[in-house]
């Protein structure tokens, strides 16, 4: 969708990355980094400032001590972390279970690990499951379940008492639980809603049975560095850091440097960049509804899912042609993040983490669409 918005010069809110800059300061690390010479292979599993610094985070954030030298792999981004893991613990049989909508990635990292990937429901419009329909995915088969959260495409946050519910079906079946954790920090509170970030790994009795994915993408603003990590008991460990030693080696050093560095940052920071988020989220949110989408209100991460039927087009993919090609505004099928297309044929995903002056220009563009 980024190519055919660039082909068609229409307004990118399509693939999710920023259009503002970096933060200078991190930049400015990185650029000193490779000045200093930092330019050559890191520590496979992460350079030990890294490390240290990505234990101090979690303790400060998620509230629990993990050991940089047994606990840590750093990878080539989120996405390298998250089929090292897989790799690593899962074998050809197991059944691994997939909450869509989903992240495009995880049923390919699911099928690449021999596995088979089982779909469960996320509903609109608060994107709820269904408790019996998780309970019977579980079987003797299942390795483990993914979790997104906060959620893309959705924007759900899951709330502790589902978190404690899939834990509970973990522990019956003796399944790990992937958790892509990416979006831990855009989160948007809201009166009466218990709007917080609970990791998976943060529940009872699944410290041991939780793989942490996470990365430097979306919390700095560089999706481009390609550096992410996976957290885990150190058995589990020690399986991801030998899939990754051979699938990439190790993730760029000097960004690793600056990945030290941005991981120190102070706690204002991160409220800083929620804020942000959160008045870029109620810039276009409104805008789509003047336009005719139904919207589902996200509480967190930075997309919006859309309803596109009052649109009267035949399927997503037709919409999002003509979004692009007529209107001048890109956005993500909702296909693409289904099991069976037909699911999100009246939906299309937008993300607003771009500039205001971006999403202003993509609103008044939409100003053009008849409905
Ligand atoms: C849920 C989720 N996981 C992983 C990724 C990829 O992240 P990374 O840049 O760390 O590979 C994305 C990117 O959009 C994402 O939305």
């Amino acid at each position: 969708m980024t190519r055919e918005a660039m082909k068609h010069g229409a307004v990118n809110l399509s693939q999710g990355f920023p259009d503002f800059a970096a933060p200078e300061d991190i930049k400015r690390v990185a650029m000193q980094a490779i000045a200093d010479d930092v330019n050559q292979y890191a520590i496979t599993w992460g350079a030990k400032d890294f490390r240290d610094a990505i234990a101090r985070k979690t303790k400060w954030y998620l509230g629990f001590e993990i050991d940089p030298e047994s606990e840590i792999t750093v990878t080539c981004r989120s996405t390298e972390g998250m089929i090292s893991a897989m790799m690593a613990t899962v074998d050809p049989g197991d059944e691994v279970i997939v909450f869509e909508p989903f992240y495009e990635n995880y049923a390919p990292d699911a099928i690449l690990s021999d596995a088979t990937p089982r779909y469960v429901s996320l509903r609109a419009p608060d994107w709820s499951f269904d408790h019996n329909e998780l309970r019977a995915a579980f079987n003797a088969n299942t390795k483990a379940v993914i979790i997104c959260n906060p959620n893309n495409p959705t924007g759900k946050v899951f709330t502790r008492d589902e978190m404690e519910f899939i834990a509970s079906l973990c522990q019956e079946f003796d399944a790990l639980c992937f958790t892509d954790e990416i979006y831990e920090h855009i989160l948007f509170p809201r009166a009466g809603a218990d709007i917080g970030h609970v990791s998976m790994a943060q529940i009872e009795g699944m410290r041991d049975r939780t793989v942490i994915v996470n990365s430097m993408s979306k919390t700095y603003s560089v999706t481009g560095w390609r550096v992410g990590y996976c957290i885990a008991s150190p058995e589990i460990t020690s399986a991801i850091r030998k899939v990754h030693d051979f699938l990439t080696v190790g993730a760029a050093a000097p960004l690793q440097t600056a990945g030290a560095y941005a991981l120190s940052l102070p706690p204002a920071y991160y409220d800083q960049l929620q804020k942000e988020y959160e008045a870029r989220r109620d810039l276009i949110l409104p805008e789509l509804e003047q336009a005719g989408f139904g919207t589902f209100r996200p509480d967190g991460a930075y997309y919006v899912m859309t309803d596109i039927s009052g649109f009267g087009f035949k399927n997503d993919v037709e919409f999002t042609r003509h979004l692009i090609r007529e209107i001048g505004v890109a956005c993500v099928p909702g296909s693409s993040f289904y099991s069976d297309p037909a699911f999100g044929a009246q939906q299309v995903r937008f993300c607003f983490c771009k500039k205001d002056e971006t999403l202003m220009l993509a609103a008044e563009r939409l100003k053009k669409l008849t409905h």
